[in-house]
């Protein structure tokens, strides 16, 4: 079993409507690093995520979580990923401490963190203010806050800093180092906005078409484009090749 590994991922399959959206993907994520997952729109990164995380089946292959299969665990597992998954979804007439509270019941938790994890998402000042009332990037970090608040070994974030403002997206960036560093998270994030996978990631995983073509260490890709990930992935959507080997 191989310990050192948060997520391994192993000829996955998923099937809409007779149509084959995710063509047997490996994924290999070792624990203690940020997983950039690239792809243009369509490409499969939110359905992976999802049968990651037990929330969709796949038609085949397998996931492990920590080196145990997210199908014979899946209550153990879904206590040890917390995630943000597209928009998120609350309780438009409570607050944010109030949807926390909420949140922590309903996972049998009991969390005296909840001020912290607001104050660490900059949302500390929000008061009684129903979450009715929050702008986007509001919500995306209340998604964030709930996503981390459980102390999960492995956070998965479908597009986080979408919405949020310049000051906001490097308070986060500093969030999730701080959560890799710090609180020995492992982190896969999927994101368009190429600079800021940039600054923290660790590997890079791009999905064509329900594929995964590549997966490789952001040093490796630094070397071979120098300009940066915008580089590389603009010469990987125009199909020339241009495999990196780590
Ligand atoms: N519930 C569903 N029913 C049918 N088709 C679906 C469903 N969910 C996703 N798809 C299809 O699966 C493919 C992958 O979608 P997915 O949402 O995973 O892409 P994505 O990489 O997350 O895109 P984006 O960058 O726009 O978020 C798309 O062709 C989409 O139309
Ligand atoms: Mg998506």
């Amino acid at each position: 079993m191989t310990t050192e590994l948060a997520v391994k991922a192993t000829s996955l399959v998923k099937t809409f409507d007779d149509k084959e959206v995710i063509k047997h993907c490996n994924m290999t994520v070792r624990k203690g690093t940020i997983y950039g997952f690239l792809g243009a729109n369509g490409s499969g990164k939110t359905t992976i995520f999802k049968m990651l995380m037990g929330l969709l089946i796949p038609n085949a292959g397998k996931v492990e979580i920590l080196g145990k299969s997210s199908f014979e665990n899946k209550n153990e597992i879904l206590k040890s990923i917390g995630s943000m998954i597209e928009t998120p979804v609350f309780y438009d007439h409570l607050s944010a401490k109030e949807n926390l509270e909420l949140h922590l019941s309903y996972m049998g938790i009991v969390n005296p963190q909840i001020e912290n994890t607001l104050e660490m998402v900059g949302l500390e000042d929000t008061g009684n203010l129903p979450v009715s009332k929050f702008s986007l990037g509001m919500r995306q970090r209340l998604g964030i806050a709930r996503a981390i608040i459980h102390k999960p070994r492995i956070l998965i974030l479908d597009e986080p800093i979408n919405g949020l403002d310049p000051m906001g997206i490097r308070k986060m960036r500093e969030l999730f180092l701080n959560l890799v560093k710090n609180h020995h998270m492992t982190i896969l994030i999927s994101s368009h906005i190429l600079s800021e996978i940039e600054h923290i990631a660790d590997t890079i995983g791009v999905i064509v078409n329900g594929r995964i073509v590549e997966e490789v260490s952001l040093s490796s890709i630094k070397n071979q484009f120098p300009d940066g990930l915008e580089d590389y992935f603009y010469n990987i959507m125009s199909g020339n090749g241009g495999k990196i080997h780590a």
